[in-house]
């Protein structure tokens, strides 16, 4: 079993705490219209959906993510919360093409959002896959990006790198900012012992 098969158990109720006021951030600034379609990328459990769901009811939410015990919380607390127009697929982020996307969701994979909560700095290949991510986006579609970066290094760092299986030192959003346009960047209010570095959001629209 993989880690985040096992890890699935017990992330919700060790987490959710500690990131719950910047997922709505986050969330706020995916700047929702109704109608929309929307894919959260190495979605986990759908810890994302509560606040989605909260800012517009009105839109077509896809999730993916390589775990099956991640997404086996993500199905349950959509049927729990009787949430509709809400999938989940298994994939490995690296495979996303358009292509295997379109086979997954039976419909054109042309997203209007796209969100990737603590995902890039886990999933290999992350470059490749945030190019992956930006195919997948309509025309001025945006994308907004979460995740951890240590500037400094310390025993807290190693600590979050060895248990999420993650990488701190990605300047993720330095990669974003050259991609996309209307970039934005800020700190989210995490204390960097919890998280092992700064915790950042950074948003951009599809070129
Ligand atoms: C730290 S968790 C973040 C989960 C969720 N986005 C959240 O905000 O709570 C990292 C997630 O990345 C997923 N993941 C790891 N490698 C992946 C890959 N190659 N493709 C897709 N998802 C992957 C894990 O299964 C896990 O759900």
């Amino acid at each position: 079993m993989k880690w985040y098969d096992i890890f699935s158990n017990f992330y919700d109720s060790s987490l959710e705490k500690l990131y719950s006021e910047s997922r709505k951030r986050a969330i706020e600034l995916l700047d929702l219209k109704s109608g929309q379609t929307l894919i959260d990328i190495a979605c986990g459990t759908g810890a994302n959906f509560k606040h989605i769901k909260a800012t517009n009811t009105d839109l077509e939410v896809f999730g993916t993510d390589f775990s099956e015990g991640m997404l086996r919380k993500g199905q349950a607390n959509i049927d729990n919360n009787n949430w509709k127009n809400t999938t989940l697929f298994q994939a490995d982020a690296r495979e996303l093409t358009p292509s295997f996307v379109k086979e997954q969701i039976n419909k054109d994979p042309n997203f209007d959002r796209i969100i990737c909560v603590l995902g890039l700095s886990v999933i290999p290949d992350w470059e490749q896959v945030l190019d992956k991510m930006l195919d997948l986006l309509t025309e001025n579609g945006k994308i907004v990006i979460v995740d951890v970066f240590a500037e400094k290094r310390n025993f807290n760092t190693w600590l979050v790198e060895k248990f999420a299986k993650a990488d701190l030192n990605r300047e993720i959003w330095q990669t974003l900012e050259k991609k996309t346009s209307n970039f934005h960047y800020e700190y989210l209010p995490v204390k960097e012992r919890k998280v092992g570095g700064k915790l950042f959001v950074a948003v951009g629209m599809k070129k």
